[in-house]
């Protein structure tokens, strides 16, 4: 069975983070304590990838309770999930009386601030309404603290079974020999920890199957390049890295089996908003027949949006483009285009694998699928 890394955790009221911005030169954790952090570490990708994002934005929210009435040393909240994604039962230490109504507010604080940090994953508007829910039905602090915990660990819980359920589905579109051209990063860094379009080839892989990996380097932010690459090696899949532009010439060497890339959101026909690049790589593989797969949890199709129209793309410093970390190779007044995403029509994509299975065309989201 494909093991969890421990990506996003919860700890003695602390969120913890493998820092993916270190990474492939020094994996560290990060503990983070307040809300400022946790924002900031989304917004920067210390953490990463949508359905990661969403279990942090869930855990967030606890930070920001713990920041307001914990006491260093003895902490409110502690999740009941280890490092493997193993799991029991939460635990909460509550400080003398802690005002419902002050909670609630500061809970509706944090909410906005965590949703606003990156608009187009939906998994994080996802994690904190399902959070949310619990502060609208309740009225007594204590009985809102124990569900909150409860439910930032089932959605990590949730988050990892869909993982191993989603995974097993892709591998069952592998062959042994495939050679899958990827982009971004979607394994267990993108996660809670199984991956979803990298953890299908991860699954394939130890199942049995001889699989390689061609990672598109991921302009500008290097994910493909950083992190899929690390991954694989720590997995032993072999993996040759090209630079974005190559993609469209690999596509047409007829070196490819499948192009296989994750989603930040998936609206209800289907259109898939993903890493910027995306795009390209669907337009490159109908040119030359290649299939290209989309692999998803439920957590990242949008029934509210009926296609690809709807969703919000994040546009990001110009900065990330003009410079490499502090070091700049670009004249410095000049513009950039920094769409951190773009949308692929579902006309595009050849099946969208959820943990529910693999979808085939014409895609209905919402309607039972
Ligand atoms: O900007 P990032 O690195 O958060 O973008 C991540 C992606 O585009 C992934 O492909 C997507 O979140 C799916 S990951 C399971």
């Amino acid at each position: 069975m494909l093991k969890a890394i421990p990506t996003v955790r919860f700890s003695r009221g602390r969120l913890r983070i493998i820092d993916q911005t270190l990474l492939p030169g020094r994996y560290e954790v990060a503990a983070l304590g307040d809300l400022d952090a946790v924002c900031d570490a989304i917004a920067r990708l210390r953490v990463r990838g949508a359905p990661a994002i969403g279990v942090a934005g869930a855990y967030g929210l606890l930070v920001a309770v713990e920041e307001k009435w914990g006491h260093t040393g003895s902490p409110m909240f502690d999740s009941g999930i280890d490092d493997a994604g193993d799991g029991s039962a939460p635990k909460l230490d509550m400080p003398g009386a802690i005002e419902a109504d002050e909670l609630v507010a500061t809970l509706n604080r944090a909410s906005e601030r965590i949703v606003a940090t990156r608009p187009t994953a939906v998994n994080l508007g996802w994690a904190v309404s399902r959070m949310s829910a619990v502060w609208r039905d309740e009225r007594d602090a204590h009985a809102i603290c124990r569900r909150l915990i409860a439910e930032a660990d089932a959605i990590l819980r949730e988050d990892l079974e869909m993982g191993r359920a989603m995974t097993t589905h892709g591998a069952s579109l592998l062959s042994d020999g495939d050679r899958v051209l990827t982009h971004c990063n979607t394994g267990a860094l993108a996660t809670g920890g199984i991956g979803t379009a990298l953890g299908a080839v991860f699954a394939a892989s130890a199942s049995g199957a001889k699989v390689s990996v061609f990672a598109d380097e991921t302009r500008p932010l290097l994910q493909g390049a950083r992190l899929t690459a690390w991954e694989c090696r720590e997995r032993g899949i072999p993996v040759t890295l090209l630079v974005d532009g190559a993609a469209a010439s690999l596509l047409s060497s007829g070196d490819v089996s499948c192009v296989m890339v994750g989603a930040d959101r998936v609206a209800r026909n289907g259109d898939t908003a993903n890493k910027v690049g995306t795009l390209g790589l669907a337009l490159a593989a109908r040119r030359f027949g290649v299939p290209f797969y989309v692999v998803a949890p439920s957590s990242s199709v949008d029934v509210l949006s009926r296609d690809g129209a709807a969703i919000p793309v994040e546009h990001r410093a110009a900065r990330e483009v003009t410079h490499m970390g502090a070091e700049a190779f670009a004249p410095g007044d000049v513009g950039a285009y920094n769409p951190a995403f773009d949308v692929t029509p579902a006309d595009l994509i050849t099946a969208i694998v959820t943990e529910k299975g693999v979808h085939r065309p014409p895609f209905r989201f919402g309607e039972g699928a």
